[in-house]
């Protein structure tokens, strides 16, 4: 595949250092997040040299291009794909069917419809509450694992049955990218239990009660198994920098700011990094025509570090949210039709476990920062220690 120039004067779209024979793959597996640093230095849209040809934005003009024209950028064949936790469900839902299956999943994962469970999702986080010494990212990553055992399942699924189907979220890559076919079959089963009787008041029972009445119990119980995938190390991965930053300032652990702390985790830490689609048919964008079949990526880490776009984009400063952030330009759930399906449910989940945890005792850090690895999502490396010390009244 080759970029076709639409005029001959616009110079060749600009690449990073890449190796003579692999290209930038060996890189993309050992540094992503550098590769597309220097990628973006080099051009508002970039080329990188993958096991195809990709062409990289970040730009708002991009995502907007991107985001909003789901007949010409498909998911089918993009980079979802590659793991099984995935490849299933809406997410390999391409248009026109993609729409009519969001509406009909949309209202029962919409703020509204989640309000019920806040009580029961506040009940289990205080029962797990942190006391003294402890990792952010494991308490984040059980916290998070109960949360969507309440809400999908009234904490009725097995918790070992659940951490045995995520464990591999948890390990770096390839294992999210591996076939995990005994913990699938056994986590499909556990859910079309709890869909043959669930509990009212879950995602579950207004999902079975509503979609499988179209798409057929197995598609739902497919959309559940990847719903909670895609719900967990991105969730737990945001909670655990969340908690990290709380614990160097007290301004931040007052309740007004938890909103705030939540938007400026997701802009430093996108947990969905680099998202992906194919062009169905050639588009041009800036002069250059992007031929049909190539794969094009969005990169919200990238949009939300740009120093074009954000004053100190490397500084913590939930503050920066009192002020209109420009259109397009924050991502962290993706945008338009395809903005994340669990969006309201993150936010859910993410408010009632830092209200509690700043309402329990003072915090601190307790070691030094983690560090951003990019897997399947930003995960923070080398530990995430904090104490807490409970007050006394
Ligand atoms: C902080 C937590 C989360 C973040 C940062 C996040 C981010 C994203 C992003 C960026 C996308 C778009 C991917 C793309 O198409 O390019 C997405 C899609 C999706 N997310 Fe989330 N997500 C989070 C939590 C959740 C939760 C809790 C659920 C569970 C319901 C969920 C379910 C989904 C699903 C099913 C899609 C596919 C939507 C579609 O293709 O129409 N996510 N998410």
């Amino acid at each position: 595949m080759k970029l076709r120039r639409s005029r001959p004067t616009t110079p060749a779209l600009p690449q990073p250092r890449a190796q003579p024979v692999a290209g930038h793959l060996g890189r993309w597996g050992l540094e992503p997040l550098r590769l597309l640093e220097e990628g973006a230095a080099s051009g508002a849209v970039f080329e990188l040299r993958l096991w195809r040809r990709a062409v990289v934005g970040f730009r708002p003009d991009w995502n907007r291009l991107v985001l909003r024209d789901l007949d010409t950028f498909r998911s089918r064949g993009s980079l979802s794909r590659l793991t099984p936790y995935l490849a299933g469900g809406v997410v390999l839902t391409d248009a026109p069917l993609h729409q009519a299956r969001r509406r009909e999943l949309n209202p029962h994962l919409h703020a509204r419809a989640l309000d019920v469970l806040r009580p029961r999702l506040a009940a289990a986080v205080a029962d797990a509450l942190p006391r003294g010494r402890f990792d952010a990212l494991e308490w984040s990553s059980s916290v998070v694992r109960r949360m969507l055992d309440v809400a999908f399942f009234d904490d009725r699924v097995d918790d070992r049955l659940l951490a045995s189907f995520f464990g591999p979220l948890d390990r770096p890559v390839p294992h999210p990218f591996l076939p995990r076919p005994v913990r699938f079959r056994r986590t499909t089963r556990a859910i079309e239990r709890a869909a043959a009787d669930p509990v009212p008041g879950t995602i579950t029972a207004a999902l079975v009660g509503d979609t499988s009445r179209t798409a057929g119990v197995a598609a739902t119980v497919e959309e559940i198994r990847v719903a909670l995938a895609a719900g967990y190390d991105t969730t737990a991965h945001t909670l655990a920098w969340a908690v990290w930053h709380i614990a160097a300032a007290p301004r931040w652990r007052e309740p007004s700011m938890v909103g705030p702390v939540i938007n400026e985790t997701l802009r430093l830490y996108p947990a969905g990094w680099i998202g992906s689609r194919i062009t169905r048919r050639a588009v041009e964008h800036e002069g250059y025509v992007i031929p049909a079949g190539t794969l094009v990526l969005y990169s919200p880490y990238l949009s939300h570090r740009d120093p074009e776009l954000w004053d100190a984009p490397l500084a913590f400063r939930p503050e920066r949210f009192a002020e209109r952030v420009p259109p397009w330009a924050y991502i962290p759930f993706s945008a338009g039709e395809r903005t994340c399906l669990g969006m309201h449910l993150a936010k859910i989940m993410l408010e009632t476990a830092l209200a509690a945890l700043c309402a329990g005792g003072d915090l601190r850090q307790a070691g030094p920062a983690p560090t951003l690895t990019a897997g399947l999502t930003l995960r923070p490396h080398g530990g995430v220690q904090i104490v807490q010390s409970t007050r006394h009244s």
